[in-house]
């Protein structure tokens, strides 16, 4: 009779030759997207320019995208749950998007002065956001951030900013398991996400350094994991009572409402940062809040700082970003497409609870994340390193994109407008199978 730790045992071996099948199918299935990858190997690290979009062994190689689908090299279509990382809310060539693209296209692409869309999108956007008095525009989430946090520090003329286990505000600005080795060099104050005490501790001991608090309303990267509203009050209450800029990075969650995740709540920042579906699928990004801290780019004053970018004002971002928010994402369908995606978490959790599989869905709306193991999960804590789960995500990876589903290995999906309800029963359906398939090695 097999004792319990060779049955610990066997599950192990089991789920290490079930992820070893899977990814041999995956090799045999994608030879295109592995030709690309081992010449690309040539001339770029890893064969890669966007770490996110690798997985080993080689990633899907995407041909074209339509509506809510992907194509890839090797001839296989994907229900595109991926959305690139939320950036893709409208779908690929919405219409109404590609429309505007061609219109601006026809009258130059680089104008070097003003154009008649920037204006018209910072008064959009500080009609929509509660925190947006004054607004200006860049390229990425990395640098709304970089500027939003270069603000706080010259209005405070503080050096420090804190921000959160498991937060991710861009390439140089990483705290999953600790700092990133190529961090912006601020003065970090890293605090427990989620943790009321730890954290307001940590910020009274450290408040007359801090410029800023930077907190994503809904951690995006490190698992789809939403700031308690208890936990956003408290950071909001603590930064008013000392002085200090608070920031939300809303690049992911601006899609959670007109007004994104701060309207939501009801909890008001004094910067906040966006970017990601802003420019309609095109690079744009913007940081923005309170006139008085965003009253120091003004260059008519004698100390204005300046903020430039030779494609802050890029006039095919704007005219699709502009054309999104007034003819496809208005309040209304932003609202319904929230609470669509909180009806498909709550899908996928009765379905895990069902079959009893140790599985959960997280995230906030239409940005979500599958875990393979039970929740609740209220911080990148809470998820903590092991193999054996890195070895689960893998399969699911693997056998969703079997499928024909894609999104990201470690789990994050969203939900974009075009996507159907066939799309969505078929997500079902591929999960139901992943857990009925692979019970005892879930269950392991
Ligand atoms: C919350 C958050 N902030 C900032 C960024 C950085 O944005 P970008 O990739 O446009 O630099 C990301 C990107 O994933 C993000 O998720």
């Amino acid at each position: 009779m097999a004792t319990a730790r060779t049955a610990r045992r066997g599950a192990k071996f089991d789920l290490e030759e079930a992820v070893a099948q899977a990814e041999a199918r995956y090799v045999a299935a994608h030879p295109k997207s592995r030709e690309i990858f081992e010449r690309n190997l040539e001339v770029m690290p890893g064969g890669n320019t966007r770490t996110v979009l690798f997985f080993h062994p080689f990633p899907v190689v995407i041909a074209r995208g339509a509506g809510a689908r992907l194509f890839d090299v090797d001839g296989h279509e994907y229900v595109d749950w991926l959305g690139e990382y939320s950036a893709g809310l409208y779908g690929h060539s919405h219409p109404v998007i590609t429309a505007a693209i061609r219109e601006a296209l026809e009258e130059g692409i680089a104008l070097g002065g003003p154009n008649r869309f920037e204006g018209a999108l910072a008064a959009e956007l500080c009609r929509r956001f509660p925190s947006l008095q004054l607004v200006r525009f860049c390229n990425s989430g990395t640098e709304a951030n970089l500027f939003a946090i270069s603000a706080a520090r010259a209005y405070t003329g503080r050096p420090a900013v804190m921000v959160f286990e498991g937060g991710y505000h861009g390439g140089v600005f990483h705290f999953r398991a600790g700092e990133g080795a190529i961090n912006a060099p601020f003065p970090w104050v890293v605090a427990p996400f989620n943790d009321l005490d730890g954290t307001l501790a940590l910020l009274e001991e450290r408040a007359k350094e801090l410029a800023a608090v930077l907190v994503e309303p809904v951690q995006g990267s490190a698992g789809a994991i939403p700031a308690e509203p208890a936990f956003l009050r408290t950071l909001r209450e603590a930064c008013t009572r000392h002085g200090i800029c608070l920031i939300f990075d809303e690049v992911m969650t601006s899609r959670s409402s007109a007004g994104g995740m701060q309207a939501r709540l009801g909890v008001t920042p004094d910067l906040t940062t966006l970017g990601k579906y802003l420019g309609g699928g095109l690079g744009l990004a913007a940081f923005g809040g309170k006139a008085a801290i965003m009253a120091q780019f003004d260059p008519r004053r004698p100390r204005a700082i300046p903020h430039a970018g030779t494609f802050n004002n890029a006039v095919l971002a704007m005219a699709a970003g502009l054309a999104g928010l007034a003819r496809v994402a208005t309040p209304e369908v932003l609202d319904a497409h929230f609470a669509r995606g909180e009806r498909l978490k709550a899908r996928i959790n009765a379905l895990a609870a069902e079959r009893r599989v140790p599985f959960c869905c997280t995230g906030a709306g239409s940005i979500l994340a599958l875990h393979c193991r039970s929740g609740p999960i209220r911080s990148e804590r809470d998820l903590g390193p092991s193999e054996r789960r890195e070895k689960l995500q893998r399969l699911l990876h693997f056998e969703l994109l079997e499928r024909g589903h894609y999104l990201a290995r470690r789990g994050y999906f969203t939900l974009s407008l075009p996507h159907t309800s066939e799309d969505e029963e078929s997500l079902l359906k591929a999960l139901g199978e992943f857990f009925a398939a692979r019970r005892h090695l879930l269950a392991g």
